[in-house]
C-alpha cells in the first residue's frame, strides 16, 4: 500500500496527551493492510519559546509543507505573553499553508449530552458544519495602536475580505451544502452594520449560489445566530461565517454538540497545495494538563477528518464509527485520556 506522511505537532499543555491518542488511533485505523503511516514530531509552543525565543522558524514551515497532512494538538500557554503564539505559531500556519477551509463539524452522536433540552429544541438531532473562513477578517493583523497607554489610546484591528476569499469559501461551502441531504447553506454576518464586508458576504453568496439551484440559502446575523443555535439548532445543515463569527459560533456550537472536549476540526487547503492541518477546536487547557483528565475524542475525529481529506474514506468512516461506538456506551464513567483512547482503538 502506499504512505502518509504525518507531521505532529503536539504543541501546549493537554495537546502532547491528545495528540499520542490520536496517533494510536491513526495507527489502528490504517493497520498492517493499509498505508504505512510515518509521522515526524514537531517542537513548536511554549517550550521551543522559553528555550529559543522561536515561533515558527522558516525551516520548520518549510519541512511542514512536505507532509501529507498536519495533526496539531494545541497552541498557548500562559507562560507566555498572550498572543505571541497565537500569532507565532498557529495563525502563521494557517496562512502560509493556505487555509482557506476551517471546517469544524458539530454533530450530537448518541450519548452524548447536549446542555440542551434536545428532544424539544431540536427532535431531529443536531447535525451541521460551520465552514469559517480561515485566512482573512480581523484575525490577518492588520492593526495597530496609537498613543498607547494614553487617555488618547485608539487601537484598531482592520477586518480584511477580499472577493477572492470571500468568492472560494462560499464556493466551498456551496459544494459541501450540495453533497449533504438537506442542501442548506445559512450564511451569517452582521451586514446591518458592517455593511461593507457583509455587503460583499451577502452578494457573494447570491452569485456563487446560481451556480447551485439545488442549495437553499438563507442569512442570519451573527447575534440571531447565537440564538437560533440555542433554541432551533436543528435547522443548520451548512453554515458560511468569516473568520471570527466562526471561532465564536463554533465554541457555541460545539457545546451544544456535547462539549468542546468532542469538537474536531480542519484547516483544510481544498486544491491540496498544501498540507491540511487536523486539530480539536479546543486549546491547551492549562489547568488541566499532565492529568491524564483531557477527553481526546476530539483529536481522534480530527483524525477522521484527516482520513477524510486524505482519501481514505473507508478509515475515516471507521474511526467515526469507533468514536460513535464508545459515546453511546459511555455514561457517565470518568476515565482517563489514555482510557478513552485504548477503549476506542480496541474497537478498530
Ligand atoms: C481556535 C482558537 C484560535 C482561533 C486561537 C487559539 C488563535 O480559538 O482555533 O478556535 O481563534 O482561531
Ligand atoms: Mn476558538
Amino acid at each position: 500500500a502506499d504512505s502518509l506522511n504525518i507531521a505532529v505537532i503536539g504543541g501546549d499543555g493537554i495537546g502532547p496527551e491528545v495528540v499520542a491518542e490520536g496517533l494510536k488511533v491513526l495507527s489502528a485505523a490504517t493497520g498492517s493492510a493499509g498505508p504505512k503511516v510515518s509521522t515526524t514530531e514537531y517542537d513548536l509552543g511554549a517550550r521551543r519559546w522559553h528555550a529559543t525565543g522561536e515561533t515558527l522558524p522558516d525551516s520548520v514551515l518549510e519541512e511542514l509543507r512536505g507532509h501529507d497532512a498536519i495533526l496539531l494538538g494545541a497552541i498557548g500557554d500562559p507562560t507566555v505573553p498572550s498572543g505571541v503564539l497565537e500569532r507565532g505559531v498557529l495563525l502563521p500556519l494557517r496562512f502560509a499553508l493556505d487555509h482557506y477551509v476551517n471546517l469544524r463539524p458539530a454533530r450530537l452522536y448518541a450519548g452524548a449530552t447536549s446542555p440542551l433540552a434536545v428532544e424539544r429544541v431540536a427532535p431531529n438531532g443536531i447535525d451541521f458544519v460551520v465552514v469559517r473562513e480561515g485566512t482573512e477578517g480581523p484575525y490577518v493583523g492588520n492593526g495597530g495602536g496609537l498613543r498607547v497607554g494614553t487617555p488618547h489610546e485608539i487601537a484598531t484591528e482592520v477586518s480584511v475580505n477580499t472577493r477572492f476569499g470571500v468568492e472560494r469559501v462560499v464556493r466551498d461551502a456551496f459544494s459541501r451544502a450540495a453533497a449533504r441531504e438537506r442542501k442548506h447553506l445559512t450564511l451569517v454576518h452582521k451586514h446591518n452594520v458592517l455593511t461593507h464586508a457583509g455587503h460583499l458576504w451577502r452578494r457573494t453568496v447570491e452569485e456563487v449560489g446560481a451556480e447551485f439551484p439545488q442549495v437553499s440559502t438563507d442569512y442570519l446575523h451573527v447575534d440571531a445566530a447565537t440564538i437560533f443555535l440555542t433554541t432551533d439548532p436543528g435547522r443548520f445543515d451548512v453554515i458560511v461565517t468569516d473568520n471570527l463569527f466562526g471561532d465564536i459560533i463554533t465554541d457555541i456550537a460545539a457545546a451544544i454538540a456535547g462539549g468542546i472536549g468532542l469538537a474536531a476540526s480542519g484547516n483544510i487547503n481544498p486544491e491540496r497545495t498544501t498540507p491540511s492541518m487536523f486539530e480539536p477546536v479546543h486549546g491547551s487547557a492549562p489547568d488541566i494538563a499532565g492529568q491524564g483528565k483531557a477527553d481526546p475524542t476530539a483529536t481522534i475525529l480530527s483524525v477522521s477528518m484527516l482520513l477524510e481529506h486524505l482519501g481514505r474514506t473507508e478509515e475515516a468512516a471507521r474511526v467515526e464509527q469507533a468514536v460513535a461506538a464508545d459515546l453511546a456506551e459511555r455514561g457517565a464513567a470518568t476515565r482517563t485520556t489514555t482510557e478513552i483512547g485504548d477503549a476506542i482503538t480496541a474497537r478498530l
